[in-house]
């Protein structure tokens, strides 16, 4: 059986999303974030995916990533399995990637993945489509190159955050910190191929600047945008400023504490730089980046980021496996106490 080429099926590569799709899974995200505010709403979300089981298969550290997809299955019912350790499986015996991949597939509806190399999950959704009984492969950060559903969830806040000023459209947006070996902001740069007049800036250090390849892609695409060090004079213009930490995880002669992070870094200084509505974002962990004292300015929404990460992760397994219909045809009223709104 080979999965249709129209089906949202793996979650791989961001380049393969249009508008469309970002924008359904923005309004499924919506609607589960009210559901799951009422005890029949969540209810109702248990009852939506009871017959699936999940494998998370997680041989990188994570701590959101994981605990979200995790609560993401519980929310709607699905069963959960994991391995986090390859120390624990039978790769340590000399079983095959391909192998074990397989043998995961045997017992559960979707694997979702993380690894230190890139391009595995890539790989794992090739094998599963040479397979009489495929699973869906969810690409849950693959070494330093992509990781696509944090970028979703990135789409959302942004999209959410700036609504009542029409959204990411047309806006100015900043990315900071370590960009060469960031995947988070690789993976949103090519998500920003769907939205209208977006201006991206590259605030980093010259050594950890964004790889070529991203800049190809806009370019190609478009998407104009611009490098500096100095962030100081770009924070008046931004209306969203995406921070990352350095991921001196992939140092291999220590070349991160060469770098002065404080120039890369947002504090009360820097806030009082911003506009008044511009937003603050992170995919978290952070180090020093930002001042912990931010987290109280209404422009941080970091916070808000990382559990969206969860909703929009209930709404990418609600597509995949085609349940979403039943979400979308429900009236929210009957859900929502008299006056709510979901901010
Ligand atoms: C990111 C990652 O793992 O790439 N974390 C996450 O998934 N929220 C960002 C990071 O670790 O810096």
């Amino acid at each position: 059986m080979s999965v249709p080429a129209d089906r949202f099926f793996h979650v791989i590569d961001p380049r393969t999303f249009d508008r469309q799709l970002l924008d359904e899974l923005c309004e499924i995200t919506s609607r589960v974030r009210t559901l799951a505010k009422s005890p029949e709403g969540a209810r109702l979300l248990q009852m939506l995916l009871p017959d699936r089981r999940a494998m998370l298969y997680f041989t990188q550290p994570s701590t959101r990533t994981f605990l979200s997809f995790n609560n993401a299955c519980h929310v709607l019912g699905i069963r959960t399995s994991e391995i986090r350790d390859p120390a624990i499986s039978s790769e340590v015996k000399g079983e095959s990637f391909a192998d074990s991949i397989r043998t995961f597939s045997s017992y559960v509806d979707v694997i979702v993945m993380r690894t230190p190399e890139p391009g595995r999950a890539a790989e794992a959704a090739r094998l599963m489509d040479m397979i009489p009984r495929p699973v869906p492969i969810i690409n849950a950060g693959s070494g330093q190159d992509q990781h696509p559903t944090q970028a979703l969830l990135d789409i959302y806040t942004l999209e959410r955050s700036l609504e009542g000023r029409g959204g990411i459209d047309g806006k100015v947006i900043g990315l900071m910190g370590d960009l060469r070996r960031g995947r988070t902001v690789r993976s949103l740069c090519h998500l920003m191929r769907n939205y209208a007049d977006v201006r991206l800036v590259f605030i980093a250090p010259e050594s950890f600047a964004m790889e070529d390849d991203i800049k190809e892609y806009l370019w190609v695409h478009g998407i104009p945008f611009t490098e500096t060090i100095d962030l100081a004079s770009t924070l008046p213009e931004l209306d969203a400023i995406y921070v990352t930490r350095m991921q001196s995880e992939w140092d291999t002669e220590g070349e991160s504490a060469r770098v002065d992070l404080g120039r890369f870094s947002i504090g009360p200084a820097q806030l009082s730089l911003m506009k008044p509505d511009a937003i603050i974002m992170h995919p978290l962990p952070r180090g020093g980046e930002i001042d912990p004292a931010v987290d109280h300015d209404p422009r941080a929404v970091y916070w808000r980021q990382e559990r969206n990460g969860m909703w929009m992760r209930v709404a990418i397994l609600l597509k995949i496996f085609r349940r979403d219909d039943q979400l979308l045809s429900l009236d929210l009223g009957d859900f929502t106490a008299p006056g709510e709104t979901v901010a």
